[in-house]
């Protein structure tokens, strides 16, 4: 018995250093550089067995090959190319967009809430974006203005009446009012704004980094053939609870008939006018309560947790700077005098310096780490000739892009005036991108930025803000491709 375990033994880790010869091989044979440290599964091994997040190993990379324009890194039999040259990086994200449309995730067909804009693929992604992307104009936004309003006037009551959540860390503070301003977008308003509800419970669970959703993330990008094999649903424990909410969502506003500007409003005229058609495809998707569920399950994941993180990395920077929390006040105190505490879209619109801020400050803290795509027909980057084949899994970087000094002079100084009319024009677009590129960037970017800004708005009006970095300096939680900012706490000073 023991010599068949050890004959086993000797036969995983012949295959597994034969496979990492393998991956080390197909990369030098297109002339790139390979991340040598662990050959057979990148850094997806650190990943699983240490505490940092994702996107400090591929910051390790990204430091360790200075002059390389990209970076194979081994993935089982997955090839898998971290892309750090910015002409690449355009390459893959916008002018060859047709040979890396994929999000480089494949979920499973029951995976009912994963067949959302993220992670949907080929002719149904572009479709559904199609349907979905009338939720975010500027007409829409503008008519939606008020539930955004609303949620953070509301907020700042509830801290006024909370003393206790105005110390310590406050990002799951933050998340509450993200929370309650997604869901009146979505599910429409109530009288008063839900900050303790049900579905800030799903959107945590649903984003947090549990060893058993790490290891589900790990095989995700290692191996497609091992994760469709062991039919893995990431989101199956919501379903039943979202989908039902969804459901009643769309009953409910049918049968009210009145038109609210939200996202339940969309629902109702896409199921009011059928099938769903892609021309060029001729694909035709049911806009069902399912499908439906899945894009609103996936707006309030995004609602949630990066929109917290814009806030709380303003927040925290604003802190830190004394001087920028001034001028920054001084801009809205001035704005709610102007106009009478009425705060609309478009004077929101019109607030240059508190965008200059939180430009600057999802600049240094981005929310999200790393994008990811697939590569889905052969082709070539032009920098460096490199060869990529389909079935390439590709990593790009958004933190390391935003620290590199050969982009951002100084880049560890927090300086606002990067992104003033006269200086952002400098910024090279590809070298900042907190909400992707491309194609495929983020649907929600203006919906996220109006929500976090209504939100820091009336905070800062009410509030001043006190950053205090806790021994050890910052740190970044465990995290899949978010940033997540730990070990900092912020006071809230009443103003008012
Ligand atoms: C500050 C908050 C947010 C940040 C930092 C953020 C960032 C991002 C990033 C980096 C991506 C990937 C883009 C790419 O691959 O090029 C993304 C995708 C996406 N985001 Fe956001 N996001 C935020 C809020 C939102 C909100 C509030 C919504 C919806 C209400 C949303 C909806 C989406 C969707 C649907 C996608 C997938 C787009 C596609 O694959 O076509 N995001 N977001």
């Amino acid at each position: 018995m023991l010599i068949v375990l050890l004959l086993i033994c000797i036969a995983v880790l012949t295959l597994i250093y034969l496979n990492g010869i393998y991956n080390e091989n197909y990369w030098r044979k297109r002339g790139v550089a390979f991340y040598t440290k662990n050959k057979t599964l990148g850094v997806f091994w650190d990943f699983l067995i240490k505490r940092r997040a994702l996107f400090e190993y591929l910051h390790d990379i990204y430091k360790e090959y200075p002059n390389e324009p990209a970076v194979g890194i081994g993935s089982i039999l997955t090839p898998t190319l971290y892309v750090r040259d910015p002409l690449n990086i355009q390459h893959v994200l916008a002018t060859d967009f047709n040979s890396f449309s994929h999000r480089g995730f494949e979920p499973n067909q029951d995976d009912l809430l994963a067949g959302n804009i993220l992670f949907l693929n080929g002719a149904k992604w572009k479709l559904v974006r199609q349907k979905m992307t009338p939720l975010f104009t500027s007409v829409k936004l503008k008519s939606m203005y008020y539930i955004m309003d609303k949620s953070a006037k509301d907020f700042v009551d509830y801290l006024k009446e909370n003393p206790k959540l105005r110390k310590g860390d406050p990002f799951t503070t933050l998340s509450t009012f993200c929370s309650a301003a997604i869901c009146a977008s979505v599910f429409g308003v109530t009288t008063k704004s839900v900050f303790d509800s049900p579905f800030l419970d799903v959107a945590q669970r649903s984003t947090n980094a549990s060893l058993k959703r790490n290891i589900e993330f790990a095989i995700a990008n290692l191996s497609e053939p091992l994760f469709k094999l062991l039919n893995i649903q990431i989101f199956k424990e919501f379903e039943s609870f979202f989908i039902t909410a969804i459901k009643q969502v769309i009953h409910q506003r049918k049968a009210e008939n009145v038109k609210k500007y939200d996202f339940a409003d969309i629902c109702v005229s896409l199921q009011n006018q059928g099938a769903m058609k892609d021309t060029d495809s001729g694909l035709e998707v049911e806009p069902t309560d399912e499908l439906l569920a899945a894009q609103a399950f996936f707006f309030l994941i995004a609602g949630v947790e990066p929109t917290a993180s814009a806030m709380f990395a303003t927040l925290m920077e604003v802190g830190k700077h004394p001087e920028v929390q001034d001028r920054l006040q001084k801009e809205i105190d001035e704005t709610f005098d102007k106009h009478d505490n009425e705060i609309s879209y478009d004077v929101v619109a019109n607030m240059e310096y508190l965008d200059m801020v939180m430009s600057e400050a999802m600049r240094l803290n981005p929310a999200i780490g790393f994008l990811t795509r697939k590569c889905v027909e052969d082709t070539v980057l032009p920098t460096g000739n490199i060869k990529v084949n389909k079935g390439t899994n590709i990593m790009i970087p958004i933190y390391e892009l935003h620290h590199d000094s050969k982009y951002h002079p100084d880049p560890e100084v927090f300086n606002p005036e990067r992104f003033s009319a006269e200086n952002k024009n400098n910024i090279l677009d590809i070298t900042y991108m907190p909400f992707g590129k491309g194609n495929r960037n983020c649907v929600g970017m203006r919906f996220a930025q109006l929500q976090a800004k209504s939100g820091l708005i009336y905070l800062l009006h009410n509030f001043s803000f006190n950053t205090n970095v806790l021994a050890g300096g910052v740190k970044y939680r465990k995290e899949q491709i978010q940033v997540r900012v730990t070990n900092v706490d912020i006071e809230l000073i009443p103003r008012r």
